[in-house]
């Protein structure tokens, strides 16, 4: 359990209603910034908080030493909203900790996650007075609204930022108990889809049936997104996709994530999707279209007998490795023209975007990651997992600054992300700061051992050459 001023400050955290999506709740996101900054100061860090031209971002740093590695921890202090209000059992900044368990919006996604690394962190430096790294730990407010300024911000203070490696915990555990390496992601590309008819809503007794309803043309294209198969129909969908190697479906196979697992997790009556893929396979490597709202005519109570001058669907597109976001919205909105019929006004908005992310786990700073991994809870397996969902700013990371991200979850799979009543084990929070002590010291060891079998290469290469 964490110390009882380290849970009353966690609560703290998870009491700012920091929903990056809604302009009502600005002020709230910008305290949860100055809070942030606040408390890395007082952990020793010189702490900033850097405008974009969106939310603000919090930028900490320790102390600059020549030789050692640069870890940047990246994480998110921004939440989802938390509609539908009503299914929560605890008002979502109210955060209440029972069994062990704190409820609240953004409780796993990811106050909890970068907490725990602030608590690693906090410690070593009360401890030791000073980090195995040269730690740079960035907090953003717009990760649940795609980071649109958040590419530009690392373009910006590349030099800044200059790191060997990228650390992030924003992902899953595969369960309790299971140290888990994420190493891959998928992409995202969003699209709205707006379709008129009439040029208002029109009684549908004096002229249904001589103008199409632009509400049945929607659910017509919606439903031809995908074929008999559940594969997506859009021409050029697949071009290019990265095909899932043995190794990982067999390991995949051992995972404690089976069918019967996560059809408890949704409360779905069933699984399905694309033949021929077990559910993980088609969660962590297939790309998939989902509408993720969609609306029309009257919604109220009884009836109302009319034609409904327009209608809408919100779409995101999952993406993965070998696939453009860019590109995938291009031919989505293609064939959304193409298949609409001439009766209705199309107008199609392209929305955010994020790449798909791959790296070998083994490589890089990854053995040092499954190091860490290993001693947070000894005698265990290191899972080897991809995860279906996106974080946009890791492909950048890696364009931008050169950089591979170790992405080490803390969260559970049924943690209620983006859903109502999400939840995070307090337990996590020890976890997670011991994860932080146990990573930065394994990154030092492996760069160390680096630079030394560096040093001797020139050496064998003049004797051999
Ligand atoms: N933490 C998630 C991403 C995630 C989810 C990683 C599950 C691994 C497993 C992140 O906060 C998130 O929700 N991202 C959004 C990004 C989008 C808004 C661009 C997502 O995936 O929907
Ligand atoms: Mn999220």
């Amino acid at each position: 359990m964490p110390a009882s001023a380290d849970l009353e400050a966690f609560l703290e955290f998870l009491r700012f209603g920091s929903i990056s999506t809604d302009s009502q709740h600005k002020g709230q996101v910008d305290a949860c910034a100055h809070w942030l900054q606040e408390r890395l100061t007082t952990a020793g860090l010189v702490a900033r908080l850097m405008p974009t031209a969106g939310h603000p971002v919090v930028l900490a740093r320790g102390l600059r030493q020549e030789g050692r590695p640069t870890v940047l921890i990246y994480g998110h202090y921004d939440v989802q909203p938390v509609d539908p209000v009503e299914l929560w059992t605890h008002p979502p900044f109210a955060p209440q900790v029972e069994n062990g368990i704190v409820t609240a919006r953004g409780a796993s996604d990811n106050k909890g996650q970068i907490f725990a690394h602030m608590l690693g962190i906090t410690e070593t430096l009360r401890q030791k007075g000073d980090l195995p790294v040269n730690l740079i730990l960035l907090i953003e407010g717009e990760e649940e609204i795609g980071s649109p300024n958040l590419a530009p911000f690392l373009r910006t203070h590349r030099e800044e930022l200059a790191c060997d490696v990228v650390v992030v915990s924003d992902s899953s555990m595969v369960a309790p108990g299971f140290p888990t390496l994420t190493y891959g992601l998928r992409g995202l590309a969003a699209l709205e889809v707006h379709v008129t008819g009439p040029d208002r809503d029109l009684h549908s007794g004096i002229f249904g049936g001589a103008v199409e309803n632009p509400a049945t043309v929607l659910a017509r294209l919606i439903a031809g997104l995908h074929d008999r198969n559940l594969k997506v129909a859009i021409d050029g969908f697949y071009e290019g996709v990265r095909t899932i190697e043995p190794w990982e479906r067999r390991g995949w196979r051992k995972l404690p994530l089976d069918d019967a697992a996560l059809t408890r997790m949704t409360g779905a009556p069933e699984l399905r999707g694309e033949r021929k893929f077990s559910a993980l396979e088609r969660i962590w490597a297939r790309p998939t279209a989902e509408v993720n709202g969609i609306g029309s005519g009257y919604q109220g109570e009884g009836t109302k007998t009319v034609l409904p001058s327009k209608a809408m669907a919100k779409l995101t597109f999952r993406l993965v490795p070998g696939q453009d976001p860019k590109r995938i919205q291009e031919i989505a909105a293609a064939y959304f023209r193409e298949h609409a019929p001439p009766s209705v006004r199309l107008e199609i908005v392209s929305g955010h975007s994020g790449d798909p992310y791959l790296v070998d786990p083994n490589a890089g700073f990854g053995a040092a990651a499954q190091r860490a991994l290993k001693r947070m809870l000894p005698g265990r397996k290191v899972a080897l997992i991809r995860e279906g969902g996106t974080i946009p700013i890791v492909a950048d990371f890696k364009s931008i600054l050169g950089a591979d991200t170790l992405l080490l979850g803390l969260c559970l799979p049924d943690c209620n992300a983006h859903s109502p009543n999400e939840t995070f084990p307090i337990e996590h929070l020890d976890l997670g700061a011991r994860l932080n002590r146990f990573l930065l010291e394994e990154i030092a060891r492996s760069a160390a051992q680096t630079t030394v079998d560096a040093s001797k290469i020139p050496n064998e290469t003049e004797t051999t050459g």
